[in-house]
Protein backbone atom coordinates (compact mmCIF):
# COMPACT_ATOMS: atom_id res chain seq x y z
CA UNK A 1 0.00 0.00 0.00
CA UNK A 2 1.18 3.60 -0.74
CA UNK A 3 0.83 5.60 2.30
CA UNK A 4 1.46 9.73 2.19
CA UNK A 5 1.96 11.42 5.13
CA UNK A 6 3.39 14.62 6.63
CA UNK A 7 6.19 13.90 9.19
CA UNK A 8 7.53 16.91 11.14
CA UNK A 9 6.09 19.34 8.23
CA UNK A 10 7.97 16.94 5.41
CA UNK A 11 5.60 14.79 3.69
CA UNK A 12 6.81 11.08 2.75
CA UNK A 13 5.02 8.56 0.60
CA UNK A 14 6.32 5.01 1.26
CA UNK A 15 5.21 1.44 0.08
CA UNK A 16 4.62 -0.62 3.52
CA UNK A 17 1.94 -3.27 3.99
CA UNK A 18 -1.77 -1.53 5.47
CA UNK A 19 -1.41 -2.85 8.97
CA UNK A 20 2.72 -1.93 9.38
CA UNK A 21 2.71 -0.23 13.14
CA UNK A 22 3.31 3.38 12.71
CA UNK A 23 6.01 3.39 15.13
CA UNK A 24 8.24 0.81 12.87
CA UNK A 25 7.30 3.09 10.23
CA UNK A 26 9.08 6.23 11.58
CA UNK A 27 11.80 3.91 12.82
CA UNK A 28 12.93 1.41 10.03
CA UNK A 29 11.23 3.38 7.01
CA UNK A 30 12.14 6.75 7.83
CA UNK A 31 15.18 6.41 10.59
CA UNK A 32 13.46 8.75 12.91
CA UNK A 33 14.54 7.00 16.02
CA UNK A 34 13.81 9.12 18.71
CA UNK A 35 10.20 7.76 19.41
CA UNK A 36 11.04 4.69 21.39
CA UNK A 37 9.28 0.85 21.91
CA UNK A 38 8.31 0.31 25.15
CA UNK A 39 5.38 -3.05 25.31
CA UNK A 40 4.00 -2.51 21.92
CA UNK A 41 0.53 -2.61 23.43
CA UNK A 42 -0.48 0.69 24.44
CA UNK A 43 0.54 -0.03 27.91
CA UNK A 44 3.89 2.17 28.52
CA UNK A 45 3.57 5.42 26.17
CA UNK A 46 7.13 5.23 25.23
CA UNK A 47 5.93 5.61 21.66
CA UNK A 48 3.49 8.93 22.12
CA UNK A 49 3.57 10.92 18.96
CA UNK A 50 0.79 13.25 17.76
CA UNK A 51 -1.22 12.75 15.09
CA UNK A 52 -3.45 16.09 13.66
CA UNK A 53 -2.34 17.08 17.35
CA UNK A 54 -3.34 14.22 19.28
CA UNK A 55 -1.37 12.36 21.59
CA UNK A 56 -1.14 8.66 20.00
CA UNK A 57 0.33 5.24 20.54
CA UNK A 58 2.11 4.68 17.45
CA UNK A 59 3.04 0.48 18.27
CA UNK A 60 -0.41 -0.04 18.31
CA UNK A 61 -1.66 2.46 15.45
CA UNK A 62 -1.88 0.81 11.80
CA UNK A 63 0.30 2.60 8.96
CA UNK A 64 -3.04 3.42 6.88
CA UNK A 65 -4.62 5.02 9.59
CA UNK A 66 -1.88 7.91 9.17
CA UNK A 67 -2.45 8.11 5.99
CA UNK A 68 -3.15 11.82 4.65
CA UNK A 69 -2.35 12.67 8.14
CA UNK A 70 -0.01 15.33 10.28
CA UNK A 71 2.16 13.74 12.59
CA UNK A 72 4.71 15.38 15.09
CA UNK A 73 7.82 13.36 16.94
CA UNK A 74 10.06 13.87 19.27
CA UNK A 75 12.36 15.29 17.00
CA UNK A 76 9.87 18.02 15.68
CA UNK A 77 8.04 19.02 19.18
CA UNK A 78 10.42 21.42 20.09
CA UNK A 79 8.96 23.44 16.76
CA UNK A 80 5.53 24.14 18.19
CA UNK A 81 5.48 26.75 21.23
CA UNK A 82 4.34 24.33 23.76
CA UNK A 83 6.89 21.53 22.81
CA UNK A 84 9.59 24.56 22.97
CA UNK A 85 8.59 25.52 26.50
CA UNK A 86 8.24 21.53 27.94
CA UNK A 87 11.53 20.91 26.37
CA UNK A 88 12.70 24.23 27.98
CA UNK A 89 11.49 23.15 31.67
CA UNK A 90 12.50 19.33 31.28
CA UNK A 91 16.48 20.63 31.25
CA UNK A 92 16.45 22.97 34.34
CA UNK A 93 13.84 20.63 36.29
CA UNK A 94 16.87 18.11 35.29
CA UNK A 95 13.83 15.63 34.44
CA UNK A 96 15.52 13.07 32.75
CA UNK A 97 17.00 10.02 34.57
CA UNK A 98 17.44 7.05 32.30
CA UNK A 99 15.87 8.75 29.24
CA UNK A 100 14.20 6.07 27.78
CA UNK A 101 10.36 7.45 28.62
CA UNK A 102 11.28 10.93 28.08
CA UNK A 103 10.32 11.51 24.33
CA UNK A 104 6.97 9.72 25.43
CA UNK A 105 6.54 11.88 28.04
CA UNK A 106 7.51 14.86 26.90
CA UNK A 107 4.96 14.06 23.44
CA UNK A 108 2.01 13.97 26.35
CA UNK A 109 2.84 16.66 27.97
CA UNK A 110 3.09 18.63 24.58
CA UNK A 111 -0.29 17.82 24.20
CA UNK A 112 -1.66 18.50 27.47
CA UNK A 113 -0.50 21.91 27.43
CA UNK A 114 -2.01 22.45 24.05
CA UNK A 115 -5.37 21.24 24.77
CA UNK A 116 -5.07 22.18 28.56
CA UNK A 117 -2.92 25.23 29.41
CA UNK A 118 -3.20 25.63 32.34
CA UNK A 119 -3.62 22.15 33.86
CA UNK A 120 -3.93 21.19 37.78
CA UNK A 121 -1.97 18.13 39.38
CA UNK A 122 -5.40 15.84 38.94
CA UNK A 123 -5.21 17.06 34.98
CA UNK A 124 -1.69 16.03 34.99
CA UNK A 125 -2.05 13.04 36.78
CA UNK A 126 -4.83 11.90 34.41
CA UNK A 127 -2.99 13.05 30.90
CA UNK A 128 0.43 11.64 31.85
CA UNK A 129 -0.74 8.28 33.22
CA UNK A 130 -0.50 6.46 30.52
CA UNK A 131 2.86 7.11 30.34
CA UNK A 132 5.27 4.69 32.28
CA UNK A 133 8.49 5.63 33.84
CA UNK A 134 10.43 3.10 35.27
CA UNK A 135 13.03 5.74 37.18
CA UNK A 136 10.10 7.07 39.18
CA UNK A 137 10.36 10.65 37.86
CA UNK A 138 6.96 11.53 37.96
CA UNK A 139 7.28 14.18 40.30
CA UNK A 140 9.81 16.14 38.21
CA UNK A 141 7.69 15.47 35.64
CA UNK A 142 4.18 17.06 37.33
CA UNK A 143 6.35 20.66 38.02
CA UNK A 144 7.83 20.30 34.73
CA UNK A 145 4.80 20.49 33.12
CA UNK A 146 3.69 23.42 35.43
CA UNK A 147 6.88 24.98 34.47
CA UNK A 148 6.07 24.29 31.21
CA UNK A 149 2.85 25.97 31.55
CA UNK A 150 3.27 29.00 33.37
CA UNK A 151 6.28 29.75 30.43
CA UNK A 152 4.43 29.26 27.25
CA UNK A 153 3.21 32.47 26.87
CA UNK A 154 6.41 34.18 27.02
CA UNK A 155 8.10 31.68 24.49
S1 LIG B 1 5.43 0.91 23.03
FE1 LIG B 1 3.57 1.88 22.55
S2 LIG B 1 2.58 2.14 24.45
FE2 LIG B 1 4.36 0.96 24.93
S1 LIG C 1 13.68 8.17 32.85
FE1 LIG C 1 14.13 6.03 32.91
S2 LIG C 1 12.27 5.07 32.35
FE2 LIG C 1 11.74 7.16 32.61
Amino acid sequence: MSVTLKVNETTHTIDVDDDTPHLWVLRDVLGMTGTKFGCGMALCGACTVHIDGAATRSCVTPISVVSGKSVTTIEGVGTTRQGQAVQKAWVELDVVQCGYCQPGQIMSAAALLTNNPRPTDADIDSAMSGNVCRCGTYQRIRKAIHQAAASADHV
